[in-house]
C-alpha cells in the first residue's frame, strides 16, 4: 500500500461558509470526496451539480461525486459536466451497472463503484473490467459523523485481491468513520484511498492537524506492512 489518498468530505462542512471550507479542506486534500444524496437511495438530501460547478474552482485537486442516488444513469452527464473527474454509483441503486459504467467513461470521467456494507464483492465480479475506481462502504450511507464498522476489514482485504488480479491500478477507498484512530486499520486491510468527513471538522486542532495525524498513522500502517521504517525502505534518507 503505497501512494496514500487523503479525500476529504465537504458533507460536514459549515454550510454557511461552504466556500470557506472547500478551499481549506482542498489545502491538505489530494482529491475532493462529494456526497450527492437524493432522499430516496438514502434518507438524506444534499448537493445537485449546480453545487459542485459553484465550488469546481475553488481548489484544482480532483473531484470525486459519490451518487447515493436512484437511477444514478440519469444524471451522469451532469455531474461530469460540472468538474467531476471520478463519478461513483451503487449497483444497488443502478439496474443496468454495466451500461451505467461505460456511460460514465464515454463521458470521460472515471467509473466509479460503491459498495453498501451488505452489498457482497459478488456484485461487481463480472464489471471488474469496466471500473476504475471502487469505494467499499464502512458505514451505511447517508449521514457523516457515524461509526465506522470494522466487520468491513474482511471484505476491504477481498477487494484488495479482486484489484491486484486485474493487474490494473484502480484505487481502493473507504468512506465512513475514517479518522485518525481507524484510518491505520482499513489501510492494513489493503485500502489505498480515505475519505474523511466529520473528523476533519471536529478535530481540536483543526483541518491540516486531523490529515497530518491521518497521514502518520498511514505512515505506521506501510512500514508495519514492509516490516521496517520507511526510512529504510526510502534507502536510508
Ligand atoms: C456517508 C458519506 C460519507 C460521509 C463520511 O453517506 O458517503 O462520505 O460524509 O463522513 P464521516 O467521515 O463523518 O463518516
Ligand atoms: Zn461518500
Amino acid at each position: 500500500m503505497t501512494g496514500a489518498k487523503i479525500a476529504p468530505s465537504i458533507l460536514s462542512a459549515d454550510f454557511a461558509q461552504l466556500a470557506d471550507d472547500v478551499e481549506r479542506v482542498a489545502a491538505e486534500a489530494d482529491l475532493l470526496h462529494v456526497d450527492v444524496m437524493d432522499g430516496h437511495f438514502v434518507p438524506n438530501l444534499t448537493f445537485g451539480p449546480e453545487f459542485i460547478k459553484a465550488c469546481r474552482d475553488a481548489s484544482a485537486v480532483p473531484y470525486e461525486a459519490h451518487l447515493m442516488i436512484e437511477e444514478p444513469e440519469r444524471w451522469i452527464d451532469q455531474y461530469v459536466e460540472a468538474g467531476c473527474e471520478t463519478v461513483i454509483v451503487h449497483p444497488e441503486a443502478s439496474v443496468h451497472l454495466h451500461r451505467t459504467l461505460q456511460e460514465i467513461r464515454r463521458m470521460g470521467a472515471k467509473a466509479g463503484v460503491a459498495l453498501n456494507p451488505h452489498t457482497p464483492l459478488e456484485a461487481i465480479r463480472h464489471v471488474m473490467g469496466s471500473i476504475d475506481h471502487l469505494l467499499v462502504m464502512t458505514v451505511n450511507p447517508g449521514f457523516g459523523g457515524q461509526a465506522y464498522i470494522a466487520e468491513m476489514e474482511p471484505k476491504i482485504a477481498e477487494a484488495r485481491k479482486m484489484i491486484d488480479a486485474t493487474g490494473r491500478d484502480i484505487p481502493l477507498e473507504v468512506d465512513g468513520g475514517i479518522s485518525p484512530s481507524t484510518i491505520g486499520a482499513a489501510a492494513a486491510a489493503g485500502a489505498d484511498t480515505f475519505v474523511v468527513g466529520s473528523a476533519l471538522f471536529r478535530h481540536p486542532g483543526g483541518i491540516a492537524a486531523c490529515v497530518a495525524e491521518c497521514r502518520a498513522r498511514l505512515l505506521e500502517a506501510i512500514e508495519a506492512e514492509a516490516g521496517t521504517p520507511i526510512s529504510a525502505i526510502a534507502g536510508g534518507k
